[in-house]
């Protein structure tokens, strides 16, 4: 079968947490030597080959530097503490190599390190039997940042560099990604990015847990790219949700009964306004929590509820979850929903199906009677609430069961991963349902009012949202 895109891992510092280790067996040497800026220069080396790396030394310390014996030196020390397996490794190597194997997409390493080392250190690591193709430093005339090395890998490979990802933490390894004309995504290890590589790499992501997050995603590039970064934004927020500090947790109630807000949903609000315009400044934003209620049917309208749950917010429940939904035009484009106690996150894009932490999901194929129903009815509403445990007892006599969650949009996202086969409430604000909408309907189900009519996003509606199954008795 043709594999959709291929993988490419730079070694050092993406693989192996080996650069820091070089750098400190380098300043050792220098010490020795009484070489002042060490730090600096070693810097300036990374992802260069032996000869660039030479270069760099002999301009910094003259004509005169014995560049072999500190050469020597300082690579005794690194085996010394390195060999036979000990080189660590960075966070979810494994992971990620497992998830690409998995996938069935190919992988090679264009690394500027020479072929046996490569070989030694990847097969100490009990990596190499991942590897479909190897292109070293050795292999090719021109290091990085020539794009030589990635040409050479795409063509091992047998796929064209427009269909090839590659990881890689370096300046000059972004630079020669960027110049072979493939995607690069850069997991920054010592260095930081700057605005060059904010330009030249698709995607920056802090780990290689997130790079294979986004290599699974049926979407990439621009769309791609703002949900990865909505998704931080969700996980930020999440962090504020779960390191909340309840003793001082003041609870201002709203209007009705039982309405409650907390300090809490008006800090998440603002994060996901500023955070959230940032990533999109042409956007409306219209929060729970905020004034604007104006959605515009043409253009993007992030609609949000920093928090959906807080009664079990307030209660320490562990059941509420961060909802960010985006409609293009007027319809549901793109839409997150965060739990941050299960640390899962649910995504849709429009036309692209729906995941739960980069895994596809679908919607259950059981009956009602086979089914669990899900309702919710918010105590404010005191005139639905019969009616809400009526119909919830007519479902309770037809299904397995019944569950009230607190959470519109977890519910939602419990139809979407087939976990629950019907859900309803009589009422609900367009912020509970934006997101949890769309990430039903590209699970494969089926989202309306409780009569049957299209759902709106401009203003309250009831919700029936089912896997398309348990509804049609
Ligand atoms: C509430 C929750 C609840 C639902 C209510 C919503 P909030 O949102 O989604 O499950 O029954 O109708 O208002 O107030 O916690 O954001
Ligand atoms: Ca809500
Ligand atoms: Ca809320």
């Amino acid at each position: 079968m043709k594999k959709e895109f291929a993988v490419i891992f730079d070694m050092d510092g993406v693989i192996f947490d080996s650069e820091r280790a070089y750098i400190e067996c380098m300043e050792e040497v220098a010490d020795m030597h009484g070489l002042e800026n060490m730090h600096e220069v070693a810097l300036q080396c990374i992802g260069r080959n032996e000869q660039a790396t030479k270069q760099i030394l002999m301009e910094a310390y003259g004509e005169d530097f014995a560049y072999d014996e500190y050469r020597k030196q300082s690579s005794d020390i690194f085996h010394s503490r390195y060999d036979n397996g000990r080189l660590p490794l960075k966070p979810y190597v494994n992971d990620i190599f497992e998830g690409l194997e998995k996938m069935g997409v190919p992988i090679a390493l264009a690394s500027s390190t020479r072929k046996a080392s490569v070989i030694q250190e990847l097969s100490d690591a009990g990596l190499l039997h991942y590897f479909d193709e190897l292109v070293c430093g050795d292999m090719v005339e021109k290091s990085k940042p020539s794009p030589d090395i990635f040409l050479k890998a795409c063509e091992m490979l047998g796929v064209a560099p427009e269909n090839a990802y590659v990881i890689e933490d370096s300046y000059n390894g972004i630079r020669a990604a960027f110049d072979a004309g493939t995607h690069p995504i850069m997991v920054p290890d010592i260095i930081a990015p700057d605005d060059e590589m904010r330009q030249k790499a698709e995607i920056i992501l802090p780990d290689l847990e997130r790079a294979l997050e986004y290599l699974k995603m049926p979407v990439k590039n621009e769309t791609g790219r703002l949900l990865c970064s909505i998704e931080a934004v969700a996980r930020e927020c999440g962090n504020v949700i779960l390191n909340a500090d309840r003793d001082t947790n003041v609870i201002a109630s709203k209007e009705g009964h039982a309405n409650f807000v907390t300090k809490y949903d008006k800090k998440v609000q603002d994060i996901l306004e500023d955070k959230l315009l940032k990533l999109l400044p042409e956007a409306v934003f219209v929060g729970e929590e905020g004034e604007n209620n104006e959605i515009l049917s043409s253009g993007y309208a992030f609609i949000v509820d920093p928090i959906d749950g807080t009664t079990n917010f307030i209660k320490d429940y562990h059941a509420s979850a961060i909802s960010i939904g985006l409609l293009k035009d007027g319809h549901p484009f793109l839409g997150v929903v965060y739990n941050p106690y299960l640390d899962e996150m649910f995504t849709a894009v429009s036309g692209y199906g729906s995941y739960c932490n980069g895994e596809k999901i679908h919607v259950s194929d059981k009956d009602l009677s086979n089914g669990i129903v899900l309702f919710g009815t918010a105590p404010y509403y005191e005139e639905l609430s019969r009616k809400s445990f009526d119909v919830a007892y007519d479902y309770f006599k037809r299904s397995m069961d019944i569950r009230r969650s607190g959470s519109a949009a977890l519910d939602l996202c419990s139809i979407a991963a087939g976990r629950a086969e019907l859900y309803f409430e009589l009422i609900l604000q367009p912020w509970d349902y934006a997101a949890g909408f769309l990430i039903v309907n590209e699970a494969g189900g089926k989202v309306t009012t409780f009569e049957g009519q299209e759902v709106c996003f401009d203003k309250p509606c009831s919700v029936l949202a089912t896997n398309g199954i348990a509804g049609c008795v």
